[in-house]
């Protein structure tokens, strides 16, 4: 749809001079006097940009934006002024105009200006919109947060989402991985297309590539008629590649193609077909640590690591705990915690992260009493386990594998990066976890 212009001047020749020059590209309307154009303005608020000239009978142009900026506070405003008169220009800018454009008016100019400005007030109305939404349910509403780590989070999703940049998820499992892929994806332009979830460990390798590419019939012993696969369901929408780490290798060289070109072929097909998809890949493991290892390819670690988002563990953004918490319990139905509770709450590691707090809040919303869930409400498990953070008791033994567990959670299981951090060396841990039959 064409965007709609008003042209305001009181003479007619220069009045239809500029509006055949830029009637190709907008939708253009005119008004000989401030009055007119006011009137015209109040009547319809399509009206994206004014261009208006500043000398004219009857009221002036400056007074005009004033009152068309009062109507209409996302008007964008061009005005005229007579060559040479520097100080009506200024003027012009110090009372909210986006641009002026000397008489007589060149034409290059005019168009460049004009576009310019209502650029400038397109991106103001798209923040406009993201805010507004943000304050909405899907949006980043059922994100919470308020550690210094989730407000960074929450900050890049904003900046992501408007574009088509791939982002890279990371962190362990239960972090919010998903519910952050689908909050840039609500957030973006594409939010009224498809998010099309793949979860890659979940398919037979055999499978993966009709799925993921989709097929002719025939294709294969098997392929009994076409179907489409995942990246064209995705069409204008976001693909969302989960586990992006169990990629096997010659899919990945696939991925790359698609991801280079922008398009791809189903199988037993020759002909390409075009995507028009933002995807975002999440893994809690250490993918880094896989291209070291050659079990991912270098060159789609980079492509795919264009905005890397890392969603901490639970145990250590602990503050958000308290606010989960009132989240689920308003979730679950509307019970409260006891600060006693809380506390335990508090000090337990959360393995499992939001996912086990969430699962936790909603059995104790189920099984405790009365209206407030107190201490003898909380899983023993989540008492010893807060126990175990605090207290020293125990054989050296025992803390020591408990350490290594912790630690190797922590880590997605990824040994490497477990034993880099623990301080020992990779056949250390090994040998360790043969120990614990591991
Ligand atoms: N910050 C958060 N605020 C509210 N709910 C959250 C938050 N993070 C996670 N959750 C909830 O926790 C659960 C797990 O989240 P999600 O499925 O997004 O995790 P994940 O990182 O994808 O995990 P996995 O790696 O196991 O797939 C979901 O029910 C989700 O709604
Ligand atoms: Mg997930």
């Amino acid at each position: 749809m064409m965007e709609k212009i008003l042209i305001v001047d009181d003479e007619k020749d220069t009045r239809d001079f500029m509006a055949r020059a830029l009637s190709g590209q907008y939708e253009v309307v005119t008004a000989a006097d401030a009055e007119l154009a006011m009137r015209q303005l109040e009547s319809d608020a399509s009206i994206r940009l004014m261009l208006s000239d500043i000398r004219m009978p009857g009221e002036d142009g400056l007074t005009l934006m004033k009152a068309a900026k009062a109507a209409h506070p996302n008007l964008a405003v061009v005005l005229l002024t007579a060559f040479g008169s520097i100080d009506q220009a200024v003027a012009a800018m110090k009372d909210g105009a986006d641009d002026f454009l000397t008489k007589p008016v060149d034409l290059d100019q005019l168009e460049l200006r004009v576009e310019k400005a209502l650029k400038a007030h397109r991106l103001e109305a798209e923040v406009n919109d993201l805010k507004a939404q943000l304050d909405e349910k899907y949006g980043l509403g059922n994100i919470v947060g308020s550690s210094l780590a989730m407000q960074r989070v929450f900050r890049m999703v904003r900046q992501a989402a408007p574009t088509d940049a791939t982002v890279l998820l990371e962190g362990p499992s239960g972090t919010g991985k998903e519910l952050v892929a689908r909050a840039i994806h609500n957030l973006s332009p594409r939010a009224k297309g498809p998010f099309v979830a793949v979860e890659l460990a979940a398919i037979s390798p055999t499978l993966l590539e009709a799925e993921l590419f989709g097929h002719e019939k025939g294709a294969f012993t098997g392929a009994v008629a076409r179907r489409v696969g995942r990246f064209e369901a995705a069409n204008h929408g976001t693909l969302f590649l989960d586990e992006i780490s169990e990629m096997p290798l010659e899919i990945q060289v696939k991925l790359l193609r698609v991801l280079q070109e922008r398009e791809f072929q189903r199988l037993g097909s020759n002909d390409p077909v075009k995507t028009d998809i933002r995807i975002v890949a999440a893994t809690n493991r250490d993918l880094a640590a896989y291209v070291r290892a050659g079990k991912f390819r270098e060159d789609l670690y980079y492509r795919l690591n264009v905005i890397d988002l890392h969603l901490p563990a639970l145990k250590d953004r602990a503050g958000d705990i308290p606010l989960l918490v009132g989240r689920f319990l308003k979730e679950f139905g509307g019970k409260t915690v006891s600060p006693e509770a809380m506390k335990l709450l508090e000090a337990y590691p959360w393995p499992g992260n939001v996912r086990e707090l969430r699962n936790a809040v909603e059995k104790m919303c189920v099984l405790s009493p009365t209206g407030e869930i107190g201490e003898e409400d909380v899983p023993d498990e989540m008492k010893r386990g807060g126990a175990r953070t605090l207290s020293t008791a125990g054989t050296l033994e025992e803390t020591e594998k408990e350490k290594i567990l912790a630690v190797l959670e922590e880590c997605g299981g990824n040994r490497t990066k477990a034993a880099e951090r623990l301080g020992i060396s990779r056949r250390t841990i090994y040998r360790k976890l043969e120990e614990y039959g591991l």
